[in-house]
C-alpha cells in the first residue's frame, strides 16, 4: 500500500477517536507496526488529545533496544552527548538584554477600516498612487512631473508624468501600447522598438504599479522616451547592532501537515539549546523571526484534509506552541502570518485571533504580529512579509524563478510595494484589503527584508539591503513536484546583526 494511504488510514482512525498525531509519531507508528486501535483506546483512557512522542514511547514500552532505535530516529543520542560538551559554554544571548521593538503603526492588527466597497478600493488606489508619486518625486529627474491632464495641454513638448499602469498591449505590427492613468485622467503611451531600454522596462511592468514616463504628446499618443520605477536609494549605512547578537530567519513551518519535518524542526530547537554543531553561533541567537505559514491550516486547497496529521486548526496552533515552548526563554520569537494561517487572505493580514492561537499568546517570549510588519532588533530595522505575491512576480517576470526568490524580492523594493498587482480573482494578481492606510507600500528602506512563501532559501544584498528568503520545514508537496519546484527544507539563514553576515545552518541529515 502506498505510504500516503497508510498514513491517511492511521490519521483517519485516530481522528475518529478525536486524537491527533504528529508526523514524527506517525512515522514511528508505521515503523514499529503499532496497533492503532489499541493505541487509541489507551490514549482515550489517559485523556490525551495528541499522540506525543512521550505517550507513544510509554505505549510501546520501549526496551533498551527500541529505546536506542527511537533515540537514533530522533537524533536524541547525539544531542545527549552534545549536552555534556556544551554545558560549560557561555551563552551570550542570555546575558544580553532584548532590544526588540515591533512597529505597531506598520501592522494592520486592530486597525482595519475597510469593508471592501468600491469606494474603499478607489480611495486605496488613489492613496497608493500618491505614496509612490511622492517617492518618485524625490528623484531629481521626476521632481517636475505633471499630472496627465496638465501634460495634455503641452503637445510637442518633452515632459514627464507620474501614472499607474492599467494595461499593456501589443499590435500585430509590433507596436507596444501602455495604458496609464492618474487621478486627473488617462493616456495611451506608445513604445517603439528602436528604444531598446524602454522596451526592456516595458516588458517588466506589472499592472497597478506606479511609474514616471518621459516623452512627448503627439496626435493623442504619448511617445515614451523613458520609464522610471521608484526603486530604493542606496542604503549606504545600514543600522548595525552594537553587540554580537544573531537573528534566525524561518517561515513556512506548516505544522499539521504530514510533510512537516518535525524531527528536523526539533533538531533546530535543540541547536538553540546548545546541542549540535556551531553552538557558538546558537548561543548568540537572540531573535527568531518566522514569516508566516506557521501551520498548514484547514481548507486552504481542495482535499487538503487528506494531507493533515492534525486536522484541527486550534490543535495545529496548540502543537506549534508546544514545540516553541522548548526554545530558550531569553530568545525573542516573532510570528508573522501567511496564506495558510487562520486569518483573512487579503493583505495586509492582521495577526491571529487569541481565540485560535491562545497557546502562542501564553508564551512570554512569543510575539504574534500581522503581515507585513516592520520591527527593530538591536536597532536593525527589518521588514517581514510572508511573500504571497511572489507567485505573481515570478509568474510575470521571465528572469525571476522559484529557485532564486531573492531576485523576485528585489522587485518589491524596485516597485516600493509588497503587492504590486491587484487581482480580485487571484488569476492575474493578488488579493488586497483596501485599507485607508497603505500598509503594503515600502515607505521606509529597511536594513533587512525577510520573506518566505516559496519554500526555497535565498539571500542577497540589494543596494545595501540584506534580502533573505527563509525556506521551509515542509517536505516537497505533490503540487510542488508537479510544478518541478525544488524546496530547500530545514535550512535556517542566520544573520550576525553586528556585521550583517549571513550563514546557513542545516538541520536535515543529507
Ligand atoms: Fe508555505
Amino acid at each position: 500500500m502506498a505510504e500516503d494511504t497508510v498514513k491517511q488510514g492511521i490519521v483517519g482512525t485516530l481522528a475518529k477517536e478525536g486524537l491527533m498525531v504528529s508526523p514524527y509519531c506517525l512515522d514511528l507508528i508505521i515503523e514499529r507496526k503499532v496497533d492503532v486501535a489499541e493505541l487509541a483506546k489507551d490514549a482515550k483512557k489517559a485523556g490525551v488529545w495528541m499522540i506525543t512522542d512521550e505517550f507513544l514511547r510509554g505505549f510501546i514500552k520501549l526496551d533498551t533496544e527500541l529505546s536506542k532505535a527511537a533515540k537514533e530516529l530522533a537524533g536524541v543520542e547525539q544531542a545527549e552527548k552534545a549536552v555534556e560538551v556544551v554545558s560549560t559554554r557561555k551563552i551570550l544571548a542570555k546575558e544580553v538584554e532584548s532590544r526588540l521593538v515591533i512597529d505597531d503603526a506598520t501592522d494592520v492588527t486592530d486597525k482595519s477600516t475597510c469593508d471592501g466597497t468600491i469606494e474603499n478600493f478607489v480611495e486605496y488606489f488613489n492613496q497608493r498612487y500618491r505614496t509612490i508619486r511622492d517617492i518618485l518625486r524625490e528623484r531629481p529627474e521626476c521632481r517636475t512631473a505633471m499630472t496627465v491632464e496638465a501634460a495634455k495641454k503641452h503637445p510637442g513638448e518633452k515632459l514627464r508624468v507620474i501614472c499607474m499602469v492599467t494595461e499593456k498591449r501589443e499590435s500585430k505590427k509590433g507596436y507596444r501600447f501602455l495604458e496609464v492613468e492618474d487621478p486627473t485622467g488617462s493616456l495611451t503611451g506608445l513604445i517603439t522598438k528602436e528604444k531598446e531600454e524602454v522596451v526592456r522596462l516595458y516588458t517588466r511592468l506589472l499592472a497597478d504599479e506606479v511609474i514616471c514616463l518621459e516623452g512627448t504628446f503627439r496626435d493623442n499618443l504619448f511617445l515614451v522616451d523613458s520609464i522610471t520605477q521608484p526603486d530604493i536609494p542606496y542604503n549606504s549605512q545600514p543600522r548595525k547592532a552594537d553587540e554580537e547578537v544573531y537573528a534566525a530567519f524561518l517561515s513556512d513551518v506548516h505544522v499539521g501537515s504530514y510533510l512537516f519535518m518535525e524531527r528536523e524542526f526539533y533538531r533546530f530547537i535543540e541547536w538553540l539549546n546548545g546541542k549540535g554543531p556551531e553552538t557558538e553561533i546558537a548561543g548568540k541567537v537572540k531573535y527568531v523571526l518566522i514569516a508566516g505559514d506557521l501551520v498548514d491550516g484547514i481548507g486552504v486547497y481542495p482535499s487538503q484534509e487528506k494531507e493533515l496529521t492534525i486536522p484541527d486548526i486550534y490543535k495545529q496552533y496548540d502543537f506549534f506552541a508546544k514545540l516553541l515552548e522548548d526554545i530558550p526563554s531569553y530568545i525573542e520569537i516573532v510570528l508573522g502570518m501567511g496564506n495558510h494561517d487562520a486569518v483573512r487572505g487579503a493583505e495586509p493580514q492582521p495577526r491571529l485571533d487569541r481565540e485560535i492561537g491562545g497557546a502562542l499568546y501564553d508564551l512570554p517570549n512569543v510575539h504574534v504580529v500581522g503581515n507585513p510588519v516592520y520591527l527593530s532588533m538591536h536597532g536593525v530595522r527589518t521588514l517581514m512579509y510572508h511573500g504571497t505575491s511572489l507567485d505573481t512576480i515570478i509568474g510575470n517576470l521571465s528572469d525571476c524563478s522559484y529557485g532564486a526568490p531573492e531576485k523576485a524580492m528585489m522587485q518589491y523594493l524596485i516597485r516600493r510595494n509588497l503587492v504590486p498587482s491587484y487581482g480580485g480573482d487571484k488569476k492575474s494578481g493578488d488579493m488586497i484589503a483596501p485599507e485607508s492606510k497603505d500598509y503594503l507600500a515600502i515607505k521606509e528602506v529597511p536594513d533587512i527584508f525577510h520573506c518566505g512563501h516559496v519554500h526555497t532559501n535565498g539571500y542577497a544584498t540589494y543596494k545595501g539591503v540584506k534580502i533573505i528568503n527563509s525556506g521551509t520545514w515542509q517536505a516537497k508537496t505533490k503540487y510542488q513536484e508537479q510544478l518541478g519546484h525544488q524546496p530547500t527544507p530545514c535550512r535556517v539563514p542566520v544573520i550576525n546583526l553586528q556585521n550583517h553576515e549571513v550563514s546557513i545552518q542545516y538541520f536535515k541529515n543529507d
